[in-house]
């Protein structure tokens, strides 16, 4: 794929040596991540920060990376405080806001939204998730993370053995997650849910037809034994008719201490996009796996922000620019906690 001026809309754009870019190109931002070294390559631009669902972690990840580079962000929060809520299209709206922004990123709650709001922008959008369709920045982040912990015990993505757990129906995260490591050779996957919240036909037909071995279970304990990664997920409530409806899901698939000393190898490495639901009814990833350290998922959360660097660097074609403007930093704040 040409990054340069490119729409990211899906992982079905990607091949293996666009991913291979991408984790090259962040590997040589982990100073400027890291807040050793500033750059300013991306001085005078402006990212329009468009999130029409909630966020926590890919809307300040992502703004934070624009900063990173230099650049300006500005940002809607709510579709309440934007024009849409006066009736204005997606379509106007992307008309508009490219006049204003160098670059868009943005979050909506319908599927193909994205695709439909990227097909009237003059500038080049990133999907950052529609609905229950994709996640891709998501993906390129855990597989960046997946390849950073099990490369520690001396394996690699091919050959990988992973445990999706939860909701695989409406999980966009999973969905992105099943198209880039279907690129993979030798990758098995155990798909762990209710019945009800299977992952839809489209991604095991693509299982299929990769190669993917995978396996369906609804019991936990078996499907996380011998995996190199488990991967929790929450119920995706807001995607149900109701909260009613989503209730009867939640907490079926609780992964604690117990359930992970009695089941899996020494160590299984958990992952989670979150947020994870940690309300008593729900609790997917229990607390007591504290003090865990194949616990990954705030290892994971910081590499969105490493990941969306390079997908800015990239898509504004700067990347090999980024040490023209370095300079060391000649302040530190500590993160240990
Ligand atoms: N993983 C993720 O998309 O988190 P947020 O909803 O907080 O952005």
């Amino acid at each position: 794929m040409d990054f340069s001026g490119s729409h990211i809309l899906s992982i079905d754009q990607f091949e293996r040596s666009d991913i291979e870019k991408l984790f090259s190109v962040a590997e040589g931002l982990e100073s400027y991540a890291n807040k050793q070294k500033i750059t300013k390559v991306l001085d005078g631009a402006i990212l329009g920060n468009m999130f029409f669902e909630p966020s926590t972690r890919t809307r300040i990840s992502f703004g934070a990376s624009f900063n990173l580079l230099g650049g300006s962000v500005r940002e809607i929060t709510e579709a309440g405080s934007s024009s849409l809520a006066k009736g204005e299209s997606l379509a106007d709206t992307a008309q508009v806001l490219s006049g204003y922004s160098d670059i868009i990123v943005l979050r909506h709650p319908e599927e193909g939204s994205v695709q439909r709001f990227a097909e009237s922008s003059r500038v080049p959008v990133i999907n950052a998730g529609d609905g229950s369709n994709e996640h891709p920045s998501q993906a390129l982040l855990d597989l960046y993370t997946i390849r950073e912990e099990i490369k520690q015990k001396g394996k690699n993505i091919d050959g990988l053995k992973i445990a999706l757990v939860g909701d695989l129906k409406y999980g966009r995260a999973v969905h992105s997650l099943c198209k880039i490591v279907s690129l993979y050779d030798d990758v098995e996957i155990k798909l762990i849910s209710p019945p009800e919240l299977k992952l839809p036909k489209s991604y095991t037909d693509l299982l299929i037809t990769s190669n993917v071995s995978f396996s369906e279970t609804e019991n936990l304990e078996d499907g996380i034994k011998n995996v190199d990664i488990i991967y929790v997920t929450r119920v995706q409530e807001e995607r149900f008719q109701s909260n009613q409806d989503a209730k009867k899901y939640k907490g079926l698939l609780s992964l604690n201490k117990e359930i992970y000393t009695a089941n899996c190898e020494p160590n299984t490495v958990i992952m989670h996009p979150l947020p994870r639901d940690s309300r008593k009814d729900a609790n997917e990833l229990d607390s007591d796996l504290y003090g865990n350290p194949n616990l990954a998922i705030f290892r994971q959360a910081d590499n969105g922000v490493i990941i969306r660097m390079a997908l800015f660097a990239l898509v504004l074609g700067v990347e090999g620019q980024i040490e023209k403007t370095a300079r060391e930093v000649n302040w530190h704040v500590s993160r240990d906690l």
